[in-house]
């Protein structure tokens, strides 16, 4: 199999968030879309080891921002390349909280999505998060972040947890 096929598949990148009242987390995903119209429903995928997974399940809610073009590589170190055990993700940037209790940053994104959990499923290292929709909006005008122009322009790796991960 030639796995350098999949750098062909497109993506967008993502801060998905939530809050179980003890912890907040979150993490940046390129693994989000929107799976349903009617109803709004969106789906993440999470590695099970990020400290987010655990939060979204207790919580029963989360929220994702599209991360846009003004994004700068201490933004997304922040969110991907940290763990929420040891640090606080939201200490350096506007923190608001969602309609469903998840928290996001406004910053360098240009539009929420928060939702109640509907379905889990375990597709071994990561588990899909399946959310309705209870909150959509616009936050910026500015235009999405792309994966490839992350890559390209940004220079950014993709670290082991991502669901796009191929090694070194
Ligand atoms: C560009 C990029 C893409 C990523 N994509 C994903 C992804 O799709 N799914 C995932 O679980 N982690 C992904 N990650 C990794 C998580 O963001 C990272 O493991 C994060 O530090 C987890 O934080 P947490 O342990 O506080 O939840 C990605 C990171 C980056 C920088």
């Amino acid at each position: 199999m030639d796995l350098t096929a999949l750098f062909k598949m497109s993506y967008g990148l993502y801060v998905v968030c939530a809050d179980d009242g003890a912890q907040r987390a979150g993490c940046i995903v390129n693994t989000a879309t929107q799976v349903t119209a009617d109803p709004v429903q969106i789906m993440v995928a999470v590695h099970k080891d990020n400290v987010t997974t655990g939060v979204i399940e207790r919580a029963g809610a989360f929220a994702v921002t599209v991360v846009d073009r003004t994004a700068d590589m201490p933004y997304i170190g922040n969110f991907g390349f940290r763990s929420s055990d040891t640090y606080d993700k939201f200490g350096k940037y506007e923190t608001r909280v969602s309609e469903v209790g998840a928290p996001y940053c406004p910053e360098h994104a240009c539009a929420l999505v928060a939702c109640r959990l509907v379905e889990t499923v375990d597709v071994g290292t990561h588990m899909l998060f399946i959310g309705e929709a209870e909150q959509i909006e616009r936050l910026a005008d500015t235009e999405p972040l792309t994966y490839a122009a992350y890559h390209s322009e940004l220079k950014g790796k993709t670290p082991p947890k991502a669901s796009s991960y191929q090694g070194q």
